[in-house]
């Protein structure tokens, strides 16, 4: 593994899932693995869960880090060729992502997507022109389009239910008042469709996530039939793909609520966070003993960390 930009970059994806559960048993067993390196973390946009589970994972490893906050601290960056820079944009992707690559050993970057320029999203202007430019490994901690990380912590939280039998996982949209993206529920649907699970996606008629990315995977516009029997119940509030960046209707009646969960075969309940209570999800579900949140939370230090390790090892 060269970089870490989506799932697709894990070779095998169970044998990932395996080796993120023996670290989080022995989280300092590679603790010089890193030693005299340095992880650079540039964030564009605000994080809790992987900024701090991103540091957590390189201290376990005896990596550095330098954290900086794109947004408000360095200088803003121009990424198209060939143009002249006589507006706001003072530094170009080229300059700043061979100057990051002096400092740093491996660099995680966080990008959202603009939510008003699909094609440039769906470029992943901002990641790939890190990956483009920088002489070493990039990671992604959530880019216009994945989320790659927190995919890989929730294969791993599944994973550690121990099911017995196929399960059914559903990731069903949510209400929510601001315009999201769609990069959680992509990397989940991804995840999702590399393990022995049926899965159906519901959602309003108009949210569809890129059907290059749902593929056959069933979608369903009931969502009290979706959730019937599910083993597992993945909460996410996206944006419409098809009138890109829009929120078409706050669909209030997609709450997800402790009456809808008894429909479910006792399913566990997830979600990445941070999450608006009484809005995506009722109170009772989320203080219920079957949400796995927290795990989910946890688990992305021993996620950040494999990958981490992965790109030590590979040089
Ligand atoms: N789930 C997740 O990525 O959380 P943060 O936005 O807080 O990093």
């Amino acid at each position: 593994m060269k970089n870490y930009l989506t799932l697709e970059d894990i070779p095998n994806l169970q044998q990932a899932v395996n080796q993120v559960i023996a670290l989080k048993k022995e989280p300092y067993s590679n603790e010089h693995l890193g030693r005299q390196k340095t992880l650079g973390m540039l964030f564009f946009n605000p994080s809790l869960r992987t900024r701090l589970s991103t540091q957590k994972a390189a201290q376990h490893l005896g990596l550095k880090t330098m954290v900086m906050n794109f947004s408000n601290e360095a200088w803003a960056l121009e990424f198209e060729d060939g143009t002249k820079m006589s507006g706001l944009r003072s530094e170009h992707i080229k300059e700043a992502a061979a100057v990051v690559s002096q400092y740093c050993d491996m660099v995680a970057i966080r990008a959202f997507a603009s939510l008003s320029d699909k094609n440039k999203d769906e470029e992943e202007q901002v990641l790939n022109n890190f990956a483009r430019y920088a002489s070493i490994p990039v990671i992604n901690m959530e880019s216009a389009t994945a989320h790659p990380l927190q995919a890989l912590a929730d294969a791993v939280t599944i994973n550690e239910q121990g099911l017995t039998k196929r399960p059914k996982i559903v990731l069903t949209w949510a209400p929510h008042p601001k315009a999201l993206p769609h990069a959680v529920g992509n990397s989940f649907s991804r995840m999702v469709q590399q393990l022995d699970a049926d899965f159906v996606i519901a959602q309003p008629q108009g949210y569809e996530l890129n059907p290059e990315i749902t593929k056959n995977t069933p979608l369903m516009y009931d969502q009290e039939e979706a959730l019937k029997d599910a083993d597992f119940v993945y909460a996410k509030n996206w944006c419409s793909y098809s009138d890109y960046g829009n929120i078409l209707r706050t669909d209030e009646q997609w709450m997800l609520t402790a009456k809808k969960m008894k429909l479910t075969h006792n399913a566990k309940f997830m979600h990445c966070l941070p999450i608006r209570r009484n809005v995506v999800v009722s109170d009772d579900v989320l203080d219920h003993s079957n949400s796995l949140v927290i795990e989910q939370a946890n688990n992305r230090t021993y996620a950040a960390q494999w990958v981490l390790k992965q790109l030590l090892e590979n040089g």
